[in-house]
């Protein structure tokens, strides 16, 4: 394998699909909004155990961004990108917006996906109409690409839930495969928005994983309301942070648990450093009463 061939257009797409189809062999699709790093080359290096050929899709969706939002300063760096996923991926699709969403330009409507009611917490809460913008475009994706496999990181585990619910919901014929969080060496989850931190800021940002770990630790013996409140305590710490939640949900109904829940739950926090949003999350196997 080497460089990956650059599909534009949807037809192109379609063209491949079609011509995989009559050849018997699947696909993998791996979504991004590009600005690739080790995080995403994992999740393709995991499409590629799962199917015959794979698809990155790098497409900056404007429905995903809110007012004030980083979209216009969004890396796009589809060049590296291409070059980065050499020998991971034989094609890249990356289609301009126009393609996408042909309703605005006057072509067939997309259908808006609803997120529904926990597409309103937690990352929903802060940035209205998020939720609602990712389904819309992995939805389309889907419908364009049609999937054997996708591959998702977990790090943004609600649209995670999210994604999996939509997958149930509209009994698409996709595996749904989700890879752990990787990590630089200290913790920090990768995101392409790291790329935004000055160096002040990116050792203030290991306020999320020290939290997580703070929240796990306390987790071997205290119960829900106990790990959260430790969790949130290490934002003090952190004065360049500010914490917009830190909270244990339920891992199947996305719900904020009880102070004396017991069962698997998953830490998810969300802070902003200097202008910076990040997320970050972690598996609890199980909480004690
Ligand atoms: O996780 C992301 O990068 C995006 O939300 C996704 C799934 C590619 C949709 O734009």
């Amino acid at each position: 394998m080497a460089t990956p061939q650059v599909l534009h257009t949807v037809a192109e797409m379609t063209a491949l699909r079609e011509r995989l189809t009559s050849e018997g062999k699947t696909l993998a699709l791996v979504p991004t909004m590009g600005a690739l790093h080790e995080g995403h080359l994992a999740l393709v290096t995991r499409a590629r155990e799962l199917a015959d050929v794979v698809v990155v899709s790098i497409f900056v969706n404007p429905l995903q961004f809110g007012a004030g939002e980083d979209f216009d300063r969004y890396p796009r760096t589809l060049e590296t990108d291409v070059v980065a996923l050499a020998d991971h991926a034989e094609f890249v699709f990356a289609p301009d917006v126009d393609e996408v969403y042909p309703d605005r330009v006057g072509g067939a409507s997309v259908p808006v996906q609803s997120a529904g009611p926990v597409g309103e917490t937690f990352e929903g809460a802060s940035r209205p109409g998020h939720f609602d913008g990712v389904l819309t475009v992995v939805a389309r994706l889907f419908d364009i690409v049609k999937p054997d496999v996708v591959v998702f990181g977990q790090k943004d585990a609600q649209q995670v839930f999210l994604v999996r619910s939509m997958i149930e919901k509209m009994a698409l014929p996709i595996r749904f495969e989700v890879l752990e969080t990787i990590r630089e060496a200290d913790g920090l989850a990768l995101s392409s928005r790291n790329r935004y931190l000055n160096e002040e800021e990116r050792t203030a940002a290991l306020a999320l994983p020290h939290a997580l770990l703070a929240a796990a630790r306390e987790a071997h013996h205290a119960n829900a309301g106990a790990v959260r409140e430790v969790g949130r305590s290490v934002f003090e710490n952190y004065p360049l942070v500010r914490l917009d939640y830190l909270d244990l949900v339920d891992p199947t109904n996305f719900q904020s648990v009880s102070d004396d829940y017991q069962g698997p739950a998953t830490v998810v926090v969300a802070a902003v450093v200097g202008t910076t949003r990040l997320i970050d999350t972690e598996n609890l196997e199980r909480l004690h009463a």
